[in-house]
């Protein structure tokens, strides 16, 4: 169940920045600031520039406190799944204290020894998620403190990620003047928060279509049993238009805005517009079933990896289907075509908050939702873990000003795109996740 108090969501994603100011009133979520920012300095999920990224995520802060009327001090922040590894672990303790009742300190110990590990140079733990707890061979309980016993056990997942992804996604928030309260697992946030119970228990596929990069989740039996990074998104559907049509970056970006459509069958061979192209004095006239056959290639091309990497852990079985969600999905015919691919069922998913009724603030409003569903025990584990301090995920409250006030979507502001030179296929790297769990579906 959710607490009540003020939340702050960041998502540094590749075309934008995006923040969330969510106050939660009896478990009850209501939106009251929103920042979105064009991002500089990512490039394919990953952060590129420091400089440019701090300064985007200032923009979009600024813009989130302007509308909620407060100050974010702290901030819940999205981690992207690139090279996520996740492990079961296990420990086990004897109660401490003289009167056997087990307390904070006992979860906390209880999970450092789940995580005598040895962890790669390079790599780090992010988090640890308890699943469960056994106290005297009790299985099965979620929040042991308050219990009597002899012997404690725990069950949970840890997850671990490249050093240098966590350490720039926390100087980039701390060089923007925020503290980062909980770093949280982009996919792990969006499974939780918008599947349904039924989605979650009986295995649903979430594909999350950013601008520089795709994200193909899977969660089963309540857990997240899967994700693959494909490094393609709706930029490089954008950067196709631009060089088949021989026009700008941000001419393509209005195109495929206006009349672009991801399923040719859709659209018709005699509705012409008129496109500026570089090196000519008059627009050309341009149909809108080539523009969209342009784009048909290469969103085609993003849902068969998807499609590979599914299909090797019989993933498209499931009967939850595929959900899509992210800006890119937002393009029409995205659906239709990603029905024919899989060969499953598939729905876009939108959030439903009022001024936010688009994709590309899913991840941003899942990561607060997380943030602010996280148990008490979750934080005693992971603080052991980590070695933090509790930090409050809620932000600092100045002077609340007006907090009926509704948000509403803004397009990014200041386009400044500049094309990559490698222009091809992006490289897939793969979640140690599916390893893992390899035999999830068996
Ligand atoms: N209405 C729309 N029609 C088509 N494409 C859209 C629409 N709205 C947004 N997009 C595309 O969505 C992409 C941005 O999506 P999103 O904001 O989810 O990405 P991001 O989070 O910034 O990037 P990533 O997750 O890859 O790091 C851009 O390529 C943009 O062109
Ligand atoms: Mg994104």
């Amino acid at each position: 169940m959710a607490k009540s108090g003020m939340y702050v969501g960041l998502d540094i994603g590749t075309t934008s920045v995006k923040v969330v100011v969510a106050e939660y009133i009896d478990s009850q979520m209501n939106i009251i600031g929103v920042g979105n920012a064009k991002s500089e300095g990512i490039n394919r999920g990953i952060i590129v520039d420091i400089d440019k990224t701090v300064q985007a995520i200032q923009r979009a802060v600024r813009q989130a406190e302007e509308k909620a009327g407060i100050q974010i001090k702290s901030v819940n922040v999205g981690l992207p799944a690139n090279l996520l590894e996740v492990e079961s672990c296990q420990g086990m303790i004897a109660v401490n204290s003289e009167s056997k009742e087990i307390t904070d300190e006992d979860v906390r110990n209880v999970a450092s020894a789940a995580l005598v590990r040895s962890t790669p140079p390079e790599r780090q733990i992010i988090s640890i998620l308890p699943q469960e707890f056994t106290v005297d061979g009790f299985e099965g309980i979620k929040d042991p403190r308050g219990m009597i016993g002899v012997r404690m056990e725990m069950f949970g997942l840890v997850f671990t990620g490249p050093k240098t992804i966590v350490h720039n996604i926390r100087k980039c928030v701390e060089r923007a003047g925020l503290v980062v309260a909980e770093l949280v697992i982009t996919p792990l946030a969006l499974t939780e928060s918008i599947l349904t119970d039924g989605e979650k228990d009986f295995g649903t596929i979430v594909i999350d279509m950013g601008g520089g990069q795709t994200t193909t989740s899977v969660m089963h039996d309540k857990q997240l049993k899967f994700t693959h990074v494909n490094q393609e998104g709706g930029e490089f559907v954008t950067k196709d238009i631009s060089i088949v049509l021989n026009t700008s970056f941000n001419n393509a970006e209005a195109l495929k805005i206006n009349y672009g459509d991801a399923y040719p069958e859709r659209t018709s061979a005699s509705e012409e517009f008129p496109v500026d192209v570089i090196g000519k004095s008059e627009p050309i006239k341009i149909d809108e079933r080539y523009l969209s056959e342009v784009i048909e290639a290469r969103i085609e091309q993003i849902f068969r990896k998807s499609k590979e990497v599914l299909d090797e852990i019989d993933g498209l079985d499931l009967p939850g289907g595929v959900i899509l969600t992210g800006g890119a999905a937002s393009l029409p015919g995205v659906v239709d075509l990603a029905q024919e691919i899989f060969d499953t069922n598939v729905k876009l998913y939108v959030p439903n908050h009022m001024g936010l009724r688009n994709p590309v603030f899913t991840n941003v409003i899942s990561i607060v939702d997380y943030s602010a569903n996280l148990t008490e025990v979750y934080h005693l584990a992971k603080t052991s873990v980590t070695g933090e301090k509790v930090v409050s995920t809620q932000p600092t409250v100045a002077s609340p000003k007006d907090t009926s006030y509704e948000a509403t979507y803004q397009e990014p502001e200041e386009q400044h795109y500049e094309p990559e030179e490698e222009h091809s296929t992006g490289e897939n790297v793969k979640g140690k996740i599916s390893d893992f769990f390899k035999n999830i579906f068996d």
